[in-house]
């Protein structure tokens, strides 16, 4: 096989060896299967092409300084999808069986865990779909558990900690204030698609969701959490219709390790012009600096209601520079564990 070269590879599907799965069906869980098919044999009436009973994870399996691999909490991963799963009304996969499985997937594509000089991981994207025939409106009753992955390199292709640009969402939302927002569903990306693909046509980097009520506070971006640091505090949104990121809880943990007071509350849309530094922040990049926000009327006008300047568009802010390194020193084992957060992971 020729050499791949991981720092030219961006967040994106690159084929691997073997997926691994379980099913539940009717209470019951098979024993996990690793196999090299990556097509599921569904019933065309499985519930996943209906009603979406679907949720999903991803968290990433990274080479260290010393060459040895780890994955970085999947106990958190795994208990997110049990939520999710919950909310859904379908069977989840027990902690156990969650990581297990991500075992099982690294050490079936160990040849694509990218080497640690290459800044790249091998990323894993563990499912929960609904599989049993259904026509009625009803939740799953079975489910398929699987793990599939990717060797990625950089979210967007981009060095890390390079700053990048932001809009504010006010004529398309993410997530119903007493809604689904809180859980990692496939609905809810698929409901931010259109309003994402109108954001990056127009040259940005992220999209930034106000809550749905009353469009005053800010949720949380596409496809990560928001934080801002001011005062030596950093300030998180605190809203059930946010994802509970897990690199955002590791970020707190790390930020009051460093003295800083954290705070998780409501996060209204003028303050961003009083922010030193402000973040997207989840397990793609760790976190990627945003150094300026358009708050337009609609996404697809012209009208821009108010741009917010925040720090340097060349560089991250200091203080979340120092969190990334914390967090990132952890993960590749540049830095002790002192939280036990990483999962070695043999080659078997
Ligand atoms: C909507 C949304 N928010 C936040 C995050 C960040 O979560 P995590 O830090 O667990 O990757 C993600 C990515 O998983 C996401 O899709």
């Amino acid at each position: 096989m020729a050499e791949i070269d991981y720092t030219k590879r961006k967040f994106a599907y690159y084929p691997t060896n073997a997926i691994v799965y379980s099913k539940c069906i009717d209470g019951k869980w098979s024993p996990l299967t690793v196999t090299d098919n990556f097509n599921l044999d569904l019933h065309c009436f499985a519930g996943i092409f209906h009603y979406a009973p679907s949720c999903f994870e991803g968290l990433k399996a990274y080479e260290g300084v010393d060459g040895k691999v780890r994955l970085f909490r999947p106990d958190e991963n795994a208990m997110r999808m049990q939520n999710s799963a919950r909310y859904l009304d379908m069977p989840a996969p027990s902690t156990e069986l969650f990581v297990e499985a991500c075992i099982r997937c690294v050490q079936a594509n160990w040849e694509f865990i990218p080497s640690y000089q290459t800044g790249a991981s091998l990323y894993l994207r563990p499912i929960l779909i609904g599989i049993n025939p259904q026509l009625g409106i009803n939740s799953a009753k079975d489910v398929m558990f699987a793990v599939m992955s990717s060797g990625v390199g950089t979210y967007s292709g981009a060095k890390s900690l390079v700053p990048g640009t932001a809009v504010i969402s006010r004529n398309y939302d993410r997530a119903a204030t007493y809604g689904s927002g809180g859980y990692k569903l496939g609905a809810n990306y698929a409901q931010s698609l259109h309003a994402y693909n109108i954001a990056h046509g127009l040259g940005y980097r992220e999209l930034l969701f106000l809550d749905t009520a009353t469009h005053t506070h800010i949720e949380e971006f596409g496809s990560s959490n928001f934080f801002a640091i001011k005062d030596n505090t950093y300030i998180t949104p605190d809203s059930s219709s946010v994802l509970p990121s897990i690199t955002n809880k590791s970020l707190r943990t790390v930020a009051e390790e460093y003295g800083l007071k954290v705070e998780r509350r409501k996060v209204y849309v003028e303050e961003l012009s009083t922010f030193e530094e402000v973040n997207s922040c989840g397990t793609a990049v760790v976190i990627t600096p945003i150094c300026s926000i358009d708050d337009k009327e609609t996404l697809e006008g012209d009208k821009i209601l108010h741009t917010y300047k925040i720090g340097s568009p060349d560089q991250c802010g200091p203080i979340s520079e120092k969190l990334y390194n914390r967090i990132v020193g952890i993960q590749k084992g540049l830095e002790e564990d002192t939280y036990h957060w990483t999962l070695f992971v043999d080659k078997k």
